[in-house]
């Protein structure tokens, strides 16, 4: 059964131990944040759990955050899948995208709060990076659409509390956000959006994946739900939000309202720029009635953030170069999480058909993303598996036959040092490809042949050492063996 709302799906992890609840009273200004930090910081991986704060000082209304990107795990029990399966689940969503279905009744609206009435504080809402933030930020789904065609975008923009009846929106030129708002503000319009928190995981996985401009992610949120993505009208703008989420802020942006927003702690790991940014005025907060906060974790990598844009990311590029560049050699590709995002690194496995297929796939993943560094590697290789990598990057991969550096490309990322010159103007980046794959024919691996050691592994329990699982790289030697 698809999860029909962020509570389902809360109750999914909780039974796998992978939602703790914190019932101490805590600070949304500073104490979030931080306990956030740390689970990130000094927790590995797979021991991450999401957190929900039953006692926010200040507010009756519950905060969670680092539900949906803990670890892999949370993706792939957000997407009911395991955690192999979670690009086929997104490459099969994409395919067979589902229409959502409008419906006259929403959980999220039971309780309408317009005008006065339709105050931002009284929300938890979380200052993320305590200290150095201008002020707490909204980190979730926004909703525009394009006034001219109707489709609608969701993306996460981060969100600026301004005063109790407004906020600064960051949208970054060539975001989707940014051109559908435009599509208003050009023609002296108002521009309408909202923020939806706490929806079906699948909607909040959906928004964080590029998607080209035109293509709606609640139609790739109901492939990947399932099933058709029940949506609402809003009380005071024109736009359609899902029915089953928690809050829902309706509003409006006038042309040419702008002010100051940041600094903001950014997903690279540096405090993201200052600048004039659109203001808007909420119209409306709708909810449930007794409805949860949710706010994404991002700031210093690996974050929620990194490790949601990472995954739903990887899924897509596999999908494009498989169904849309045709190429079907690849076979699987995996973004790093401990940088993550498409600023990162990229690793795929492919089948090379001919001398500089894996130099080709390399650089066409480089134009079409924001990726900086593609590494390519045979199938044999566990591309999870940074020591399996670079094992393959230590024996098949030559530095100056096997690496392409693509200069001079324009990387529009002001959070990014490294294409920043020392006036901090946007300078041009570059991207580098590894061809990690094999040349020639290399001969056996230096294992013993896998019955050998499937038997050993009985006369290692005979010798009462202690089990361990097979990893997949050792798998994958074995096979070759
Ligand atoms: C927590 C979080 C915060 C984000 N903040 C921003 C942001 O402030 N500005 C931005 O351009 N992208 C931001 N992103 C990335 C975009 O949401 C993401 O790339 C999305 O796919 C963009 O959608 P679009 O291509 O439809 O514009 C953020 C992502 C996450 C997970």
């Amino acid at each position: 059964m698809p999860y029909r709302d962020m509570r389902d799906y809360l109750a999914a992890l909780e039974q796998q131990n992978l939602l703790k609840r914190v019932t101490r009273e805590v600070d949304h200004n500073w104490e979030v944040a931080c306990l956030a930090k740390w689970m990130y910081q000094a927790l590995p991986i797979e021991e991450r759990f999401g957190l929900y704060f039953q006692n926010v000082k200040g507010s009756t209304i519950p905060v969670v955050t680092g539900a949906l990107g803990a670890s892999p795990k949370s993706v792939a029990i957000a997407l009911q899948c395991e955690v192999h399966q979670i690009n086929d689940k997104i490459s099969n969503a994409l395919r067979q995208p589902k229409k959502p279905k409008l419906v006259k009744v929403g959980a999220c609206q039971e309780v309408v709060l317009t005008g006065n009435q339709a105050r931002l504080d009284s929300l938890p809402i979380v200052t993320w990076t305590p200290g150095k933030d201008k002020g707490p930020y909204i980190t979730t789904i926004v909703v525009t659409r394009d006034h001219d065609t109707g489709v609608p975008n969701m993306g996460v923009y981060r969100t600026m509390l301004r005063d109790p009846n407004s906020v600064v929106v960051y949208l970054a030129p060539g975001r989707h956000g940014f051109r559908n708002v435009k599509t208003w503000t050009d023609k002296g319009k108002n521009a309408p959006i909202a923020w939806v928190t706490a929806t079906e995981p699948s909607i909040h996985l959906a928004t964080v994946a590029n998607l080209s401009y035109g293509k709606d992610e609640m139609e790739f949120a109901g492939g990947l739900k399932g099933e058709p993505i029940d949506l609402v009208r809003c009380k005071t703008v024109d736009l359609n939000v899902p029915a089953m989420a928690e809050i829902i802020i309706e509003g409006e942006i006038a042309p040419g309202d702008l002010d100051d927003e940041g600094p903001f702690g950014e997903f690279a790991g540096y405090m993201g720029h200052t600048g004039k940014s659109p203001v808007a005025k909420i119209t409306a907060i709708t909810h449930r009635k007794d409805p949860v906060f949710y706010g994404y974790t991002s700031q210093m990598p690996p974050s929620e953030s990194t490790t949601i844009q990472s995954l739903m990311n990887a899924g897509v590029i596999l999908q494009m170069m498989r169904d849309e560049i045709g190429d079907q050699a690849v076979h699987d590709v995996w973004i790093d999480l401990t940088y993550g995002g498409l600023l990162g690194h990229c690793v795929v496995a492919i089948t090379p058909q001919f001398p500089g297929h894996g130099k080709r796939v390399g650089r066409t993943i480089a134009a079409i993303t924001t990726l900086k560094r593609v590494t390519i590697v045979d199938t044999d290789i566990d591309i999870r598996d940074h020591t399996h990598v670079d094992w393959a990057l230590n024996s098949r991969f030559s530095p100056q036959r096997d690496t392409v550096i693509i200069d001079d490309c324009y990387v529009p990322m002001l959070i990014d040092p490294s294409v920043r010159d020392v006036r901090g103007n946007v300078i041009q980046g570059s991207k580098m490809i590894l061809d990690a794959t094999l040349k020639i024919d290399s001969g056996p691996l230096s294992l013993p042949p896998k019955d050998l050691m499937m038997k050993a592994i009985d006369v290692w329990k005979d010798c009462g050492l202690p089990e361990f699982e097979i990893p997949k790289r050792a798998k994958l030697r074995l096979e070759k063996s």
